[in-house]
């Protein structure tokens, strides 16, 4: 083989690998996977941590009376959507079996429906004031430990504003908002 013939076969191989790329390219653009305009909705977290741990408190920065004042409960609606995964809204005030009502939660005696309760909620006591749901929303776990809401948490002080806020509209006579 002379190098005349040697160069034939070198420019026969660089011309197809260049085809090859060039259909490389032409096909990524015919193919190119569509961009999905929004995220997917995602389901809320489980559990992340198991078993206590400091599992710190959300820092307080803006009083939850200042907050729910500007909370805007459309959003918090769309927010609730990851709560009616597990909890049941309508004025029937039924549980479901992943969860209690949640319709008049607002100042409601703790674990008073008729729901499968773990024991810690059910001994718990007191209501869902305001300031009690805040606490409870943003980290379940560390107010009621043991209980059966494997939800994570928010831990946007305004998001739960928002929830909260949209909560409360679920009564037929919303508890009155605190004073900021
Ligand atoms: C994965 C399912 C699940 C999700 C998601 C969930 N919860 Fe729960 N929730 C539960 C269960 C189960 C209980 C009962 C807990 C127990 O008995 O320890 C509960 C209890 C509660 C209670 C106490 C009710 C009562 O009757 O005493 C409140 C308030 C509450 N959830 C609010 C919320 C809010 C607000 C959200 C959304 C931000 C939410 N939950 C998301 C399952 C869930």
């Amino acid at each position: 083989m002379d190098s005349f013939e040697l160069n034939k076969i070198a420019g026969a191989v660089l011309g197809s690998l260049l085809f090859i790329m060039g259909l490389g390219v032409i096909s990524d653009a015919l193919f190119a996977a569509p961009h999905m305009a929004k995220p997917g909705y995602a389901l809320p977290g489980a559990e992340e941590h198991h078993g206590g741990g400091a599992a710190a408190a959300p820092e307080v920065v803006v009083p939850l009376p200042t907050l729910l004042a500007k909370a805007d409960a459309k959003k918090g609606e769309n927010l609730v959507k990851a709560c009616a995964a597990c909890h049941s809204l309508d004025a029937s005030g039924a549980a479901k079996a992943t969860g209690p009502s949640l319709y008049g939660v607002i100042d409601r005696a703790v674990g008073s429906t008729g729901f499968a309760y773990s024991d810690n909620m059910k001994a718990k006591g007191g209501k869902w004031s305001y300031e009690q749901i805040n606490a409870f929303i943003a980290n379940p776990k560390g107010v009621v430990a043991g209980t059966k809401m494997s939800y994570a948490g928010e831990k946007d002080a305004a998001k739960r504003a928002d929830i909260i806020a949209y909560l409360r509209s679920l009564s037929s006579n919303p508890a009155p908002l605190p004073t900021p």
